[in-house]
């Protein structure tokens, strides 16, 4: 049976863009593959949080994992930190990653320009510990948005450079995976770009009704169309999307005809638009409450989840440890 994989670092709640772009598939997949599910916190020290924030997110995102859907039955769910055989294979993964390229990777860049007092190695080596992630349990499929497709290509180059180096066929070249036929980009609520924690324009599948429908309603339009069938500028083409996304097919078919032949209020689309979202996020905002205060069912889940990944992660770190020609005396 092949085997999927992904992970989410703990940097805030989860939002539509994490749902549709990634957990929707995670949650499908579970029933058809043999699944790995973590949380990235490693990845998230990039940043140096505090201490003390530092558990809260875990726990944060591991309610909504389990909120969205996730089985800790069906798949295995964990904090990459209770993982260290995950360390041993970056460190295998470092030795041959060059500057070069891992300077080249446009997030890298980015997070450099943005951070420009604190560009740290772990954020160059950024890839080598996804990849790490990845290739420990030999995943062949991850569910990923499209923003990722670069660490994903890393990753891929990673294992292959691997194989060719030690002339074995030991590990896969981890494919993006979107269940359904394309990766999506869930659009924020600002006018473009793509929904995002640092972004700003994200709804949060814990947000209530109240604060989602203050978001919606704040949304950039513009004056609306004057000629019949024009194409839609990128702020309404994404509240388009965004109704593709939530709302049923007769929602979106009435308001675009109604964009087609200029009689659109935004108001309305927006209210309709707002109500659909509170419909979708109501369930999954009372169970993210409900798993939040059950500490010794998440402790639970989390240590079922390291022991299922220890135990993948230590067989390839055997096989990788005798392919390079470390035996034990
Ligand atoms: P953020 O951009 O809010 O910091 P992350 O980078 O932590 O979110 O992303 C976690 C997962 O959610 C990744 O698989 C990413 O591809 C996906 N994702 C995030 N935002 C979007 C979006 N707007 N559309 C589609 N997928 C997204
Ligand atoms: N880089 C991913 C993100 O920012 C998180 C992540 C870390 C990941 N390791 C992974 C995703 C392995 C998939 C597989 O969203």
């Amino acid at each position: 049976m092949e085997t999927v994989l992904s992970g989410i670092r703990p940097t805030g709640n989860l939002h539509l863009g994490n749902y549709f772009g990634a957990v929707k598939s995670f949650v499908k997949l579970q029933d058809e593959y043999k699944c790995f599910f973590f949380i990235a916190d490693w990845h998230s020290l990039t940043t140096h949080p505090k201490p003390a924030d530092i558990q809260q997110s875990v726990r944060t995102i591991l309610a909504e994992y389990l909120a969205c859907g996730i089985d800790p039955e069906k798949a295995a769910i964990y904090v990459q930190s209770d993982v260290p055989e995950v360390l041993e294979l970056y460190l295998y993964l470092n030795m041959n990653a060059y500057l070069g390229e891992l300077q080249r990777v446009t997030t890298f860049k980015e997070k450099a320009r943005k951070q420009p007092d604190n560009i740290n190695a772990g954020l160059l080596t950024y890839p080598t510990l996804m990849a790490a992630d990845i290739i420990i349990h030999r995943a062949d499929k991850v569910p990923v948005g499209k923003d990722q497709e670069q660490n994903m290509e890393m990753a891929r180059r990673f294992a292959r450079r691997f194989n060719q180096m030690y002339e074995v066929d030991f590990f896969p070249e981890p494919a993006s995976f979107a269940y359904s036929d394309k990766a999506v980009k869930v659009p924020g609520l600002d006018g473009s770009g793509k929904m995002g924690k640092s972004e700003g324009n994200a709804i949060y599948l814990v947000d209530d009704a109240t604060t989602i429908r203050k978001k919606v309603m704040k949304a950039v339009t513009d004056a609306g169309p004057t000629l019949p069938n024009s194409e839609k500028p990128e702020p309404v083409a994404n509240l388009f999307t965004l109704l593709e996304i939530v709302s049923p097919k007769s929602t979106y078919d009435y308001f675009n005809e109604q964009y087609n032949n200029c009689s659109i209020r935004y108001g309305d689309l927006k209210k309709q638009l707002a109500e659909d979202i509170i419909a979708f996020n109501t369930p999954i905002r009372e169970r993210i409450l409900s798993y939040s205060s059950d500490l010794p069912y998440m402790e639970r889940v989390a240590r079922m989840g390291a022991e299922k990944a220890r135990e993948s992660a230590s067989k390839t770190l055997n096989e990788v440890r005798h392919i390079i020609g470390f035996r034990s005396c």
